[in-house]
């Protein structure tokens, strides 16, 4: 089964800032794994240094044992990495199904040539694409919207899209990064049910970055907790939740918050 993730040591520096220091763990194929941390942890940078949007200063990542730290988007898609973002940045004009679509291209045979020359082949691969983008558009409630432009869409719908849009790369393994933010309770519900068929039927291993502990005791089989960068524990939810430097953290940030007010 693949979809495993290691990183080992991974530290991000811009200029003087340090960004990241030192994180490491590991996540076997087929877990869910929940990041969380205070705003401003690291979460976020750390999902773009797997992700290739950013590249470690020093450290490790490997994909399924191979190293991938540095390799661009399109060379991680390959090693069956996809990601939603904290803000989907959806074609606004263009359709929810044309939104979903993108990027795919990357999964078509052949090369840019012959995608630019819609030979038979690539025309028929296309309209593989489409029915499967169509039918996870369907799967996930969302049929009724396909040829609707994005911008009719509410925001949380719009992070359904994203899913299905990082869902179409046919990921093994799959990075959220809070998709729980802005839905409604019953949303959120549907998510919860949503993730846990990635993992039971479609085999696909998760990191879900979120701030519902409500989603994350559902979902994960263990969380990591960052802290200013740094690897605070890892364990699970209800024992991140008890743990003293996780309240901490948490409410070292409010205090921070109100002394600046
Ligand atoms: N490109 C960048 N240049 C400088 N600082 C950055 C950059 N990206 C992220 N950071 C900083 O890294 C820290 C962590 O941000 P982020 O990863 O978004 O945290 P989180 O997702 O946990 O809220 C913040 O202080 C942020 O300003
Ligand atoms: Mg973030």
């Amino acid at each position: 089964m693949a979809g495993g993730l290691t990183l080992q040591d991974v530290s991000l520096r811009f200029g003087g800032v340090t960004v990241l220091q030192d994180v490491g763990f590991a996540v076997e194929p087929g877990q869910i794994l929940g990041l969380v941390g205070p705003n401003g942890a690291g979460k976020t940078s750390l999902f773009n240094c797997i992700s290739g949007h950013y590249r470690p200063t020093s450290g490790r990542v490997l994909i399924d044992g191979a190293e991938v730290q540095g390799a661009r988007p399109a060379t991680l898609a390959k090693h069956g990495l996809a990601r939603t973002f904290q803000h989907p940045a959806l074609q606004l004009r263009a359709t929810v199904l044309e939104n979903v679509l993108l990027g795919a291209h990357t999964r078509l045979p052949g090369g840019a040539l012959e995608w630019a020359f819609r030979t038979p082949r690539t025309r028929r691969a296309e309209r593989e694409l489409r029915a499967e983008a169509l039918a996870l558009l369907e799967r996930n409630g969302l049929g009724w919207a396909a040829h609707l432009p994005a911008d009719e869409l509410s925001h949380g719908l719009h992070k359904g899209v994203e899913l299905c849009r990082a869902l179409l790369m046919r990921p093994s393994l799959l990075l959220l990064d809070e998709p729980a933010a802005g839905l409604s309770h019953g949303e959120v519900e549907q998510l919860i049910t949503t993730v846990r068929r990635l993992r039971t039927d479609d085999d696909i291993t998760v990191v879900v970055v979120e701030h519902h502990m409500g989603l994350i005791a559902a979902l994960t089989d263990r969380v990591v907790v960052l802290d200013h960068g740094a690897k605070l524990m890892e364990g699970t939810a209800a024992e991140a939740q008890s743990d003293p430097r996780v309240i901490e953290a948490y409410i070292g940030k409010d205090a921070a918050a109100d002394d600046a007010a």
